[in-house]
């Protein structure tokens, strides 16, 4: 068995990755090319990142793919990202299958075109009842955007009287996000050296673990993903209490 992965900690494994897929712009830039081009190349990062942790049994795996605020890029830009999404999931469907893997999404998908919107639903539908792991993809994501959105339909339910506004706590919050289906995140992954948030998962992230590698998304791999998640192992999850308490808890 290879170095790195002997050297995870099997029973101290992230449940919820997410990712900051960041640095594709750059990356193609750096060999004279279109910022589409590394577009294009990051296909090998997301199947290396997935395959990753369905070996390590990491159940939940949440890539950052397009935020509200990049529909303010070129049109050019976010016309091909969206051609390639929707050629992307289709390329990918029979790996998911033999993967069995769980296609999620997450954000304001009815602004997605009509065709993504569709492909996008045929995907989940077809890997819905996939149990090794469950891949999200955030898309037209924002995380300000999803407690907009969470704020009003739990606003509804009031005034229709389904809710007291009393009884409402984390868990119906919780339930009223995009992520609604899934685990808080645990480890946070951002590539390309910008140490931010970018919007991403704010409610969900309050206790993740962060970590930024100046790798740009293209060349992520494998490696990279071990190393993230030696990172996280070598750090002390005290969630508020103390550092003898964790010990305590541990022995
Ligand atoms: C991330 O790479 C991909 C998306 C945001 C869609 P960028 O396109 O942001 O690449 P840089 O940050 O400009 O290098
Ligand atoms: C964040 O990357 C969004 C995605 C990776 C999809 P950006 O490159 O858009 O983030 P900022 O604007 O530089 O923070
Ligand atoms: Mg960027």
């Amino acid at each position: 068995m290879e170095e790195k992965l002997r050297r995870i900690n099997l029973h101290k494994k992230p449940n919820h990755i997410a990712v900051i897929m960041d640095g594709n712009g750059r990356w193609a830039k750096g060999k004279g090319m279109q910022r589409v081009f590394g577009h294009r190349n990051a296909l090998t990062a997301i199947r290396e990142t997935a395959d990753t942790a369905s070996e390590l049994d990491i159940e939940y795996v949440t890539l950052y793919a397009f935020s509200t605020e990049n529909w303010n890029r070129p049109k050019l830009e976010v016309d091909a990202l969206m051609s390639l999404l929707v050629s992307t999931l289709k390329k990918e469907l029979p790996e998911f299958m033999r993967k069995n893997v769980r296609v999620n999404a997450i954000g304001d998908l009815n602004s997605l075109p009509a065709n993504a919107q569709r492909v996008l639903a045929h995907v989940i539908d077809q890997t819905k009842d996939n149990s090794k792991i469950t891949l999200t993809f955030a898309l037209s994501y924002g995380a300000r955007e999803e407690i907009v959105n969470a704020i009003k339909n739990i606003s509804k339910k009031v005034v229709n009287n389904e809710i007291d506004i009393e009884k409402i706590n984390e868990k119906i919050i919780n339930t009223h996000l995009y992520t609604f289906n899934l685990p808080d995140v645990d480890l946070m992954i951002r590539t390309s050296g910008e140490q931010r948030i970018s919007n991403f998962l704010l409610w969900q992230m309050a206790y993740a673990e962060l970590y930024f590698t100046e790798v740009l998304w293209p060349d992520f791999r494998r490696e990279d993903l071990l190393d993230a998640i030696l990172d996280y192992q070598n750090r002390e999850r005290r969630f508020g209490k103390t550092s003898e308490q964790i010990e305590e808890t541990n022995e």
